[in-house]
């Protein structure tokens, strides 16, 4: 099993590391900056990873800057006084939360992003990460392997502002030549951080319901498929992705990234495994309509092929590593595992 912490214990005579960017990280505070931050810090050094968000952040400490990503003049001052060389751009409204208002969900989203380009183009910055999202597919798309160069129709808000968003990161590296990199992630699976109001949040919910031993009321279909990621691997990729050299990468919109594909059912079917007594029931919401048109699965041959993207995680391993961590974090109070997988 690949995980990020793997990729830092043995690649550590990485030409890269000696290098020593200077990371700005918009976001920060999120389900995957709370993960990206320790994670970036472990393998440049604490002091050259600068957290960012519209608050402080109780998750970790280290340094931290209060920026709130859509004012333009605030980013500059941050980038210029601390000789930023990297900005991973995580800040973002997303899919679930971003419908309840669409237009204020394109303003922050898009003014956001083109700050980070423009302060970046006018600072020198040599690398930008900027995350996008299966949500930039709609109806067009195959929904099985979807391609990555499938006709983008997303119907969000937050789809629409991301596939925007895509065009312009390719639009500054043509144009300007500015590194900008990106991976459309998948649901996002983890057990360090709380989910950000994504529509693919249920598959964290469940976990905690279930460790704690109590219902869970999922809110899409039980049949409902989705393309899913382990976070270790999403934080993996999206390192492996900035480092790896500019010309191997030439996808400039933004590349597919596949970790693995479930149902409501199959992930139920896999916690009973450990809690046979685990109670789930079904009152799909609006959310099930925006997952009912996105892909089932990913195709993601362009990043394999282009940066070597392999993931670590199938279903049993994250259920696994879910639930363990899970019982860590609760103090163990729904004990099943351990008698399950002496069974096993
Ligand atoms: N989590 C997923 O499953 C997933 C899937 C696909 C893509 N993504 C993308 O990855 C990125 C990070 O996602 P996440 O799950 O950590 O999101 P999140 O919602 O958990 O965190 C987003 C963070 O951005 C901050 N933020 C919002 N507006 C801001 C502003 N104007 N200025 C500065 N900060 C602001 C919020 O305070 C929050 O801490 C996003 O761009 C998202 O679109 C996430």
């Amino acid at each position: 099993m690949k995980s990020w912490r793997a990729l830092i214990l043995l690649d550590s005579s990485n030409p890269v590391l000696s290098m020593k960017p200077t990371i700005l990280v918009t976001g920060a505070n999120g389900q995957l900056g709370t993960v990206l931050i320790p994670a970036l810090r472990i393998r440049y050094g604490t002091d050259n990873v600068i957290a960012s968000d519209l608050r402080p952040a109780a998750a970790y400490t280290g340094r931290f800057e209060v920026i709130d990503a859509t004012n333009e003049d605030r980013l500059a001052e941050v980038v210029r006084d601390n000789g930023v060389t990297q900005i991973y751009h995580l800040a973002a409204i997303l899919s679930a939360s971003g419908e309840q208002d669409p237009l204020r969900t394109w303003r922050i989203n898009m003014t956001a992003l083109l700050n980070v380009l423009e302060v970046a183009r006018k600072a020198n910055v040599e690398k930008v990460f900027y995350p996008s999202t299966i949500a930039v597919f709609g109806e067009s798309a195959q929904l099985t392997n979807t391609p990555n160069d499938s006709f983008l129709d997303p119907l969000t808000a937050y789809g629409i502002s991301k596939a925007a968003g895509e065009n312009w990161a390719q639009y500054y590296f043509v144009k300007y030549g500015l590194d900008v990199r990106s991976v459309r992630y998948p649901g996002v699976i983890g057990y360090q951080s709380d989910p950000g109001g994504g529509t693919t949040d249920y598959a964290v919910d469940i976990f905690h319901k279930a460790v704690l031993g109590k219902p869970y009321t999922c809110f899409l279909q039980e049949d409902e498929m989705l393309p899913m990621i382990f976070m270790d691997d999403a934080i993996r990729a999206t390192i492996e992705l900035m480092e790896a050299p500019s010309e191997g990468i030439k996808i400039r919109t933004s590349y597919n990234l596949s970790g693995l594909s479930f149902c409501p059912a199959d992930l139920v079917a896999a916690i009973k495994v450990v809690y046979p007594d685990f109670q789930v029931d079904f009152a799909p919401d609006f959310r099930q309509e925006i997952a009912s048109k996105w892909p089932d699965s990913i195709d993601d041959t362009p990043a394999r092929e282009d940066w070597g993207w392999e993931p670590g995680f199938d279903l049993q391993q994250l259920v696994t590593a879910m639930i363990e961590n899970l019982q860590k974090k609760y103090n163990n109070p729904n004990p099943r595992i351990g008698k399950n997988q002496a069974a096993a």
